[in-house]
């Protein structure tokens, strides 16, 4: 947003002096349908929100990055030509410093500060957000061309390869591709995308249960390793080549949770592909149901969702103009997204509100917001 280009403009000239020569910015993200599908070679339909960090920065000859966060402690500098790991937020800097040098792009250094409105830890994806603007600060210092799949890819191997996280390519893509208005569906094996108008009258509610959970980390690994256990069983790379009727008429020899995983995984590419034929025509009644639909398949078969993330999506969809409402993101905790007429949403948000104090004593943070462009230069 407009007012955080201003915060960092003027803590800019505070902390160094002079002008700023770039402003550079990346959104969250937040996902309409196709959850645990992308490290499964499936599809994904998110949108970027308004929700977005900010990085104001001027080059240096130096070869130095020099970077302050409003957000995080302590402010990170390093050498382009030696680094070693860090830790906390310091690790996304030297995180895509490596993997821009280690894919042999020239580098510039720069000074610079950052600051967002994504809240973090609630499953919007300002880790991606970080990513996707840091690329975008060496982007405009070092001069070379932006390709928005590419950096996604990048972000991706600085995760695997030097944070340590094992993520998938979608918060990344729809942090550098997201559209004004539409949603995209990214074909995660392909990395094809198709942009799809968010049709009128219709507003994108997250519903932040507040809630955060541990382990998240090694439970997501543990899902991705169920999943390549069920491909095995069926001889195929990814989920992805499996349909609904080999999954339907459970194949003897897939049992217990690795049958119900591969389940989820493999209805939910479906609800995704079907979701979209629905939204293409603007029948939002029959995507709300497939995002029903998709909770019930995370909680039940997945087993990502939490008693707040239920509780939510059934507040949500006691609502009138609530046209569905699922858990989005890895789960276990953060945010529920619901699709409302836009009639409605000036009292959806505080009925749900009240119901959710009411039930759990917690207070949830709830966005309305529209779809918005990917990581840009400002
Ligand atoms: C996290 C990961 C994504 C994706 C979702 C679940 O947000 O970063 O790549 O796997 O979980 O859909």
């Amino acid at each position: 947003m407009e007012k955080i280009k201003k915060i960092v403009e003027r803590a800019f000239k505070e902390r160094f002096g002079g002008n700023v020569e770039y402003f550079v910015r990346a959104p969250g993200r937040v996902n309409l349908i196709g959850e645990h599908t992308d490290y499964n070679d499936g599809f994904v339909f998110p949108i970027a929100i308004e929700q977005d960090m900010w990085i104001a920065l001027r080059r240096n000859t130096d070869k130095q990055i020099m970077l302050h966060s409003l957000d995080f402690p302590h402010p990170v500098r390093f050498s382009l030509d030696e680094f070693e790991h860090g830790e906390g937020w310091e690790e996304y800097v030297k995180g895509i410093t490596w993997v821009l040098k280690t894919e042999g792009y020239q580098l510039n250094g720069w000074e610079g500060v950052l600051a967002s409105d994504i809240p973090v830890g609630a499953g919007l994806s300002s880790s991606a957000a970080i990513e996707m603007v840091l690329l975008r600060a060496f982007q405009v210092v070092s001069g070379f061309v932006w390709d928005g799949k590419r950096m996604a890819q990048l972000a991706r191997k600085a995760d695997h390869e030097w944070v340590g996280i094992q993520s998938g390519i979608m918060d990344q893509l729809i942090s550098a591709e997201g559209k004004t208005g539409h949603a995209l569906l990214i074909d995660c094996r392909t990395l094809d995308i198709e942009p799809v108008p968010i049709p009128e009258g219709v507003r994108i509610v997250i519903l932040d249960t507040t809630t955060r959970r541990g382990l998240v980390d090694s439970i997501y690994n543990q899902r991705v390793r169920e999943c390549c256990e069920a491909a095995d069983f069926f001889g195929v790379s990814s989920l992805r080549d499996v349909s609904v009727s080999m999954i339907e008429k459970q194949p003897r020899g897939l049992t217990g949770d690795v049958y119900r995983r591969a389940r989820h995984v493999v209805t939910e590419n479906a609800r995704t592909l079907a979701g979209v034929e629905a939204l293409r025509k603007g029948d939002v009644l029959t995507f709300g149901s497939l995002m029903n639909e998709s909770h019930r398949s995370l909680k039940e078969d997945y087993e990502v969702s939490s008693k707040e993330l239920d509780l939510m999506a059934d507040f949500a969809r006691q609502q009138k103009g609530c046209y569905g409402a699922r858990m989005t993101g890895a789960g276990f905790g953060g945010c529920v997204v619901a699709m409302v007429n836009a009639n409605d949403v000036d009292a959806f948000v505080p009925n749900v509100r009240q119901l959710y104090v009411e039930e759990t004593g917690l207070e949830p943070l709830i966005y309305v917001t529209g779809a918005m462009r990917g990581a840009s230069v400002e």
